[in-house]
This record gives structure tokens, sequence and C-alpha cells, in this order.
């Protein structure tokens, strides 16, 4: 075999058993770049008689150009083969419907959303605490000490007791979150707590889970003016409209003085509308947080005092959004979610309207 048809072999079977564009270029420079094989044997043509040059200068040109058409060849390949790989990995179904309702925002986690837009403008932040709860947190922190009447009146579901003993809970109310800031933070303090919270009960107006949010205010001489004014510009913002409210005296065991908070509202047909009319209906219950709570933190009652509140979340977007029955929120029928779910692109703003 002549050297040329021996070189064209060599390469033609490299460029064959390259598996990616590097070893590919590689392979080129070796053979065709500046001190390449084949640009070598082309610098001794220099050396040749005219006869020779004759033969091999053409030889030489025809070596060079079918490495180059056989690299070009390949390289298209490897690279069809990339693209290949690439749109195996990376499918998307074309089919699928245009404009298409992709899922609603539970009207629950809208109306969380709206509370704490309205909270946080008024400087508020948000805390959390966990569902399963210790009965100090859920309990006795909170000035219901054991044996106390109105622990009876939570309805709680209890945890099998641990091996220590220790009986837990899941809370009863978002309150005990109000105890966790407290112990964690300095005053003051400004939190809301929304979350779930769980009592054994049901009925229209009653789920076995259902949400709060809780709110507290503690620092150096706060009063009840300041719960009053809070909650005031709250149910205003909330209910996009004005809202006339009441407070009754009320019993808390955590709040001292505690009260019930009513707003107005008169029915028209079968939807209710809150703001003004006749009737009083109770929204939620505060007070003054009970000087054995703050004791109960490690907080000196004389030197710091605060508020706080709690109001259920599925009854306010009831209201709101005028839905008759609290147990088909949690039925998980994506007709009723259709209905009364909302757009999860439109946030809830102050500027341009909550909903
Ligand atoms: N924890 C109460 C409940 O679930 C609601 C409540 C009332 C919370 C008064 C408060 C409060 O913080 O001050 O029934």
């Amino acid at each position: 075999m002549s050297e040329i048809a021996a070189t064209f072999e060599k390469y033609a079977a490299q460029i064959k058993e390259a598996r990616e564009l590097r070893a590919l270029d590689d392979i080129r420079v070796a053979a065709l770049g500046k001190k390449g094989e084949v640009s070598k044997m082309m610098q001794g043509l220099g050396k040749m008689s005219i006869d020779e040059k004759k033969v091999m200068g053409p030889a030489l040109n025809g070596l060079k150009k079918d490495i180059a058409s056989l690299i070009e060849t390949r390289k298209e390949a490897l690279e069809n083969e990339a693209l290949d790989a690439a749109l195996a990995s990376e499918t998307m179904d074309m089919s699928l419907p245009v404009g298409a309702k992709a899922g609603t925002l539970h009207p629950v986690s809208q109306v969380m959303e709206e509370m704490a837009v309205i909270f946080s403008d008024m400087g508020f932040s948000a805390a959390e605490g966990p569902d399963i709860e210790d009965d100090f947190h859920n309990f006795t922190a909170l000035n219901f000490p054991k044996g106390h009447p109105a622990r009876d009146m939570h309805d709680t579901f209890f945890m099998t007791p641990d091996s220590e003993g220790e009986q837990k809970v899941l809370r009863t109310h978002t309150s005990p979150v109000q105890i966790r800031t407290m112990i964690k933070d300095k005053p003051p303090i400004r939190i809301i707590a929304p979350g779930r919270t769980y009592r054994c009960d049901s009925d229209q107006t009653h789920t076995p889970m259902f949400h709060q949010v809780e709110g507290l205010v503690i620092d150096k001489g706060i009063h009840m003016g300041h719960l009053k004014g809070v909650l005031m510009d709250f149910m205003s913002a909330f209910f996009e409209t004005d809202v006339d409210v009441q407070f009754r005296p009320h019993h808390f065991p955590f709040t001292e003085p505690s009260a019930e908070m009513d707003v107005r509202y008169e029915r028209v047909g079968s939807a209710i509308k809150i703001g003004q009319g006749e009737k009083w209906m109770e929204i939620l219950g505060c007070g003054m947080v009970h000087p054995n709570v703050l004791r109960a933190c490690g907080l000196d009652p004389d030197e710091y005092q605060g508020f706080a509140f709690g109001m259920g979340v599925d009854r306010l977007a009831m209201l709101k959004y005028g839905m008759p029955d609290l147990r088909d929120m949690f039925a998980a029928d994506t007709r009723w979610l259709g209905h009364y779910g909302f757009n999860p692109l439109l946030q809830a703003n102050l500027a341009t309207g909550l909903s």
C-alpha cells in the first residue's frame, strides 16, 4: 500500500472511532493542522523532482480533501447524536391544551395571603409552631392549669402517651405560637401566626381540622386602644368596605380583660353582607395578655404588656366569598375548587386590591 493510502486508512479508522467532537478535532489537528502529518508530507514536495511533484501534488491534495470530508461527515453525525440525546431528555408535551385552567388557589390559602398582606403592612411578621403540641404550650403556659374546665371546651385530640408518659395533643388553637414566640424573642414583638388547628367536631360550620390566625403584640405601654385600632383597621381592609365593629366582654384564660369582637351584617336574600346592617356577628376573640402568661414566658408584667387575638380563617373565607358549608372546603372536589378557587398568579396586594 502506498504511503498516501496507508495514511488515509489510518485516519479514516480513527475518525470512525471518534465518539466526541473534541476527539474528532484532535484528529483533524494531528492530520491536517499546520504541524500535522499530511501538512508535513506536503512540505516534502519541495524536495521532489518536477515529475514526482506532478504525481504527488494532486495525490496529497486528494488525501487532504478526503480526510477533511470524512471529518466533516463524522462531525455532522456526532452533532445529530448530541441533538437527539438532548431532545430525548428535554421532552415537552406539545399536545397540552393552551389556556386550560392550570389549577386554582384554595380560598383558605387566598385568605391567609390577604391577612398576611394586611398585617405585614401594619408591621407584623409571621411566626410558626408545630401542629403536634405539648401540654405546656397548648394549655398550661396559656393559663389553663391542669383540671381547668376551659380545657374540656377544646374537644382535644390526644396522642398516645410516649415512652416517658408524655401525652401530646394536636394543637387546639394557634395560641401556643404566642408562647413559643415570647420564650424565643425579646419584646417588642408583633407577630401573626397562621396555621392548622384541630378539634373533635364536625357539622356545617365545624371541621376537625381548621385554620386560625393568631396575633400577638408585646411592648411597653400597650393598651386596649391599640388592640381596637388594629382589629378595626384589619376588618375594613379585609372586607374591602367600611365595617362597623363592637367589642363585648368575654372570658379566655390567657387574656384579661378579654373580649369578643362582632361585625355588623345584613342578609340580602340568601347572602350575608358584612359591614353595615342591623345584626351583629361574632368574628374573633381577643384581649390583653394575662400577667400569668407573660410570667410563664419569663416576661415581667410590670414592664411589658400586650394584646392578642385569634380568628378562624375558614370562617372568614366563607363570609367574604359566600360559601355555605365549611366541610366542602376540605372535600378536595375539583368542581368546588374550580368555582371558588383563585388565580394563583394574581397576588393579594393592598394597592391594587386583595382579590
Ligand atoms: N385561642 C382562642 C380559640 O381558639 C382564640 C383566641 C381568643 C386567641 C382570644 C387569642 C385571644 O389570642 O386573645 O378559641
